[in-house]
């Protein structure tokens, strides 16, 4: 079977990170690049860490593109009290022996899915930022598929209403929503029973050298799970769902949706306004929605790619 070819657009971010190397751990994807974006922290932290990630995985041939630092029209804000000061808090990671490449992640994306003509997935698993600039400033690129991680059916976590992908850039993430292409929304509803527990963690770090530093990732990240969310059984793993949906779709089950973003600027700015039972007057599907996830199977997933990595 061909790889699925994919570029992560992402904010590392310690579940980022975990995408990253469950996508290079993965035959059934071929990650052929990596762009940036500000979101977990700025983009000299999310850049620097995409390269400490690539070469712990043993793939800084991998090339990675810096994006936007900032987002449309939000103050910048960051979650430095979910991924610590670098981003990356936890292990000692040294500082990457590559850097990244010259051009612009929005170009880089631009040229690369034409250059493909179209047969790229784009997962963006950090705010939407470099993906609507994409858009506006190339609006005949159409990457086949675009699986976002990001937005809640239910309630969100960096404020009631809103999920921090989209809260970060509520406008570039309506852009997105709106763009009408096959989309996938991979939100919080999902996102939340794909859990990573002290068990998962303590096998990984007898699993080799990568496996001992993803554990040392997971031990700093759950300990704001487990204050902030004591009604989950473990971390979630937002960003490596939508990697493991592109591996495996019988994982998440997914339902038609119409997606909108609230861009109003009020208390419920950036929440993703999801419609999956057709209501009258709303609108037609725009993308779909993860509803389910069988969250053993995905919790094995990660041990077992991350294990591999020695
Ligand atoms: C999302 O926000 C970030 O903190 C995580 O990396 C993930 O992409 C979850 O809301
Ligand atoms: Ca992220």
């Amino acid at each position: 079977m061909t790889p699925t070819p994919i570029i992560l657009d992402c904010d590392p971010g310690h579940d980022d990170a975990i995408a990253l190397l469950l996508a290079i751990a993965s035959p059934e994807v071929e990650l052929i690049g990596v762009t940036t974006v500000a979101g977990n922290t700025t983009i000299d932290k999310t850049t620097n860490n995409a390269l400490r990630i690539l070469e712990l995985g043993g793939r800084s041939d991998i090339p990675v593109y810096r994006g936007a630092d900032k987002p449309f029209i939000r103050p910048q804000d960051i979650a430095d009290h979910v991924h610590g000061e670098s981003g990356l808090d936890g292990p000692d990671l040294p500082p990457p022996s590559t850097r990244e490449q010259d051009l612009h992640a929005v170009d880089y994306l631009a040229q690369e899915i034409r250059a493909r003509d179209g047969k790229v997935t784009l997962i963006p698993t950090g705010p939407l930022t470099n993906i609507a600039l994409l858009f506006a400033l190339h609006p005949d690129v159409r990457p086949e598929r675009i699986v976002i991680m990001g937005g809640s059916i239910g309630e969100g976590n960096r404020t009631p209403a809103a999920e921090f992908n989209i809260w970060a850039d509520p406008e570039a993430a309506q852009r997105v929503f709106l763009e009408g292409l096959d989309t996938t929304m991979v939100g919080l509803d999902v996102t939340h029973r794909a859990l990573i527990t002290d068990a998962h963690t303590e096998r990984m770090r007898g699993a080799g050298r990568v496996g001992k530093v993803v554990a040392e990732l997971m031990d700093f990240y759950a300990r704001f799970h487990k204050s902030r969310y004591p009604d989950l059984a473990g971390s979630p793993m937002h960003d490596p769902v939508c990697v493991a949906h592109v591996i495996d779709p019988s994982l998440m089950t997914v339902l038609d949706a119409f997606i909108d973003v609230d861009c109003s600027g009020g208390p419920s700015w950036g929440r993703t306004n999801v419609d999956w039972r057709g209501r009258e007057h709303f609108g037609d599907p725009n993308a779909k929605v993860g509803v389910d996830i069988d969250g053993d199977r995905f919790a094995e997933l990660i041990v077992e790619r991350i294990s591999s990595l020695g």
